[in-house]
């Protein structure tokens, strides 16, 4: 038997965009809470290849304005829902990885970092938190705006926001059994 608690928890997990948000701040105390579960996500040879570059107030502005001045093909209409969502929404945090020593292959670093992100996402599950990751083309054109080095990457956004009520969660999965090869 598996931990009943742990199953509900993941399969409540869900996206929540901007959308849904409704503009309130999330203090900076839970925030760090989030980031202590996200850095307990499991490494191998413990690089902990993650980092974090949060936005929020004012700074919001700034990269919104570096996302725009990269990317002067831009419509205006993707513009416009850029500033919408980052109004809506509390803090961005920019979700990175660094290659470290480069000992391991980089895909590694990449499925470390993408775990650290699975526990921000479930840490947001029953709370009036919410959130999802964006992974934009313009992501690598804001390289120098987030201070990174040849050897660090920004692997996309994970907007977090206050939502005051969401609709269930309907995606349908995929039936596992069909996914699954048995050897015995
Ligand atoms: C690596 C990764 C990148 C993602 N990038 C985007 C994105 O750029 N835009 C978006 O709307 N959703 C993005 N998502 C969220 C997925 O669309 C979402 O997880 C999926 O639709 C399943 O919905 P759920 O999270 O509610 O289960 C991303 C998810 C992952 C894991």
């Amino acid at each position: 038997m598996i931990n009943k608690e742990i199953s509900k928890i993941i399969k409540l997990r869900k996206s929540i965009y901007p959308k849904d948000f409704n503009s309130k701040k999330i203090d900076k105390k839970t925030i760090i809470e989030i980031l202590e579960n996200a850095n307990h996500a499991p490494t191998h040879k413990m690089t902990q290849p993650w980092f974090f570059k949060v936005f929020s107030g004012n700074s919001k502005q700034k990269l919104l304005k570096a996302i725009i001045s990269h990317n002067k093909e831009m419509t205006s209409m993707a513009k416009e829902k850029l500033n919408f969502n980052f109004e809506k929404t509390s803090h961005i945090i920019c979700v990175c990885m660094s290659r470290n020593s480069g000992i391991l292959p980089e895909w590694e670093e990449i499925a470390a970092t993408a775990m650290a992100v699975q526990n921000i996402w479930l840490s947001c599950v029953n709370v009036d938190i919410g959130g999802y990751w964006s992974t934009p083309k313009f992501t690598p054109t804001i390289k120098d705006f987030l201070s990174l080095s040849n050897t660090q990457r920004c692997l996309g956004f994970f907007y977090l926001g206050r939502h005051d009520f969401v609709n269930k969660r309907n995606i349908k999965r995929k039936n596992i059994e069909e996914e699954t090869e048995w050897f015995v």
